[in-house]
Formats: structure tokens, sequence, C-alpha cells
């Protein structure tokens, strides 16, 4: 990894396009103290005080595009994983689809994934936000969150980066010499709701509820819908 920081930048993710866009090196590292315009999905904005962890990776040239989608879950473990190996045994450590991660159900990571082309060759950014000492009140947010120390997990901002890039390139490792497959298998063993009945907010006036029947082997979302069909979920926010 080749690490770049900064105090205050206006979002990591928005530095690491930036930069892809100029042909900056796979595993380029944007890490900031602060965002001044954080992002999250959908267009929504990432409240972004410091004490907690705002970090983005560029990867690019390490699968082919067909694949890029698996970075997905990928992302999502390798900061989930991190966690659990830091979080005291009482602690719930759950992914909620696609690729949040919850403590005792409420939301301490978010990861916004962004993607390009520069000179033919595909580049993402993983956008990883983790509460570290502190989270926004539940009347900003749309899903109740929470914040690390708050769980019991005493660790340092550049600890726990160090530890998430460590996790990383492992996985990372482990994608190009053995595929998805073993990846997806650590994702489901902490998946939330599965079995059980969720609602997906699909659009901002379109949601479907009904039983999260199994992911599939790409990671998409089956849903088993109150109407008795199967769907395919390729994007939204669930909710449990
Ligand atoms: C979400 O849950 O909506 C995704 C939140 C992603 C936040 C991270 S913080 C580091 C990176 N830079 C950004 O502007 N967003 C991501």
């Amino acid at each position: 990894f080749r690490l770049f920081a900064f105090d205050e930048i206006d979002s990591t993710n928005t530095e690491a396009k930036r930069r892809a866009d100029e042909g900056c090196v796979n595993k380029s590292v944007f890490w900031a103290t602060t965002q001044s315009k954080g992002r999250g999905r959908k267009t929504r904005s990432w409240i972004s005080d410091e004490g907690n962890l705002f970090v983005s990776v560029l990867v690019k040239d390490m699968a082919p595009a067909e694949k890029l989608a698996n970075l997905s879950v990928i992302a999502a473990i390798a900061i989930g994983e991190t966690i659990a190996d830091l979080a005291p045994a009482d602690c719930d450590i759950k992914y909620k689809w696609p690729n949040d991660v919850l403590i005792n159900g409420r939301k301490v990571v978010g990861i916004l994934l962004e993607s390009g082309i520069y000179k033919e060759s595909h580049w993402v950014v993983l956008g990883t936000g983790v509460n570290v000492s502190s989270n926004p009140p539940d009347s900003e947010i749309m899903y109740p969150a929470a914040n690390l120390k708050r769980c019991g997990i005493d660790v340092e901002v550049a600890d726990l980066l160090s530890h998430y890039l460590d996790k990383l390139d492992g996985y990372l490792a482990q994608w190009q010499t053995q595929g998805v497959a073993e990846l997806i298998k650590i994702w489901r063993a902490r998946m939330a709701g599965l079995g059980q009945r969720i609602h997906v907010q699909l659009t901002e006036d379109e949601r479907v509820s009904g039983i999260f029947k199994e992911l599939s082997d790409e990671g998409i979302l089956i849903l088993q819908t109150d109407s008795g069909q199967e769907q395919e979920v390729f994007s939204g926010d669930v909710f449990l």
C-alpha cells in the first residue's frame, strides 16, 4: 500500500477518484482525520467528525472487469473481520447487506464503492467510514448507529487502519489466487437477517418485504417476496 494522509479533505473517496483519473497506482490509500464533504451511499452525506476513521483504497489491475463487483464483499469483510478480531466476545458483529457492519444491531461502518476507467483499465475505490469514538444521533440518520468505543472496543484510529489494511491485503491476495467463494462464506456467516423477514428500500418510493432466502454466488440478495415470487435485489437499503 502507498499511504496519502490528510488532516482535512473534502472526501477521501473524491480524492481517490481524482487520483485514479491521473493514473495513481493500485493500492493507493487515502486517509483523512476529518472530511468536509464526506459522502454516503445514494447521494447521502456522511458526518465526518475527528476521532473516526475515513479511508479510501484504490484498487486497479487486480482482476478482470467482470469480477470487480466482488470488491463489495471484500471491502465489507476486511473491516468487519478486523473489528471482530478486536472486539470482546459478547459483541454481536454482523453484516447488513450489502456492506454495512453492525454491532449489536447498530451500524458502525459504512462503505461506499465507486468505479471508473483510466486508460482502459477499470478502477474501484473502496471507501470506508468507521465510527470509532462517536456517531451521529439516530434522529439525523436513516439507520441507528453506534461506535466502537461504546461497544467496548478501544482502539487508536491509526491501529485500526493498519489492522484493516493487513486484512484487506490478505483477502485481495486470496481473491486473486482462489476466487471469491471462500470470501462469500466469511460474509455469509455473519449476514444479518438471513432466513428472516426483512424490508428493502429499493428506491425512494419503492419498498419490498419478504424472506431473505439466500445470497447468490455473486453476492446478490435473493428475496422471497410476500407475493411468493423470488426477486433478485442488486441494490437497496435493508431494514431488519
Ligand atoms: C454509507 O453507509 O452510506 C457509506 C458511507 C461511506 C463513508 C466513507 S468515509 C471514507 C469515504 N469517503 C467518503 O466520502 N465516503 C466514504
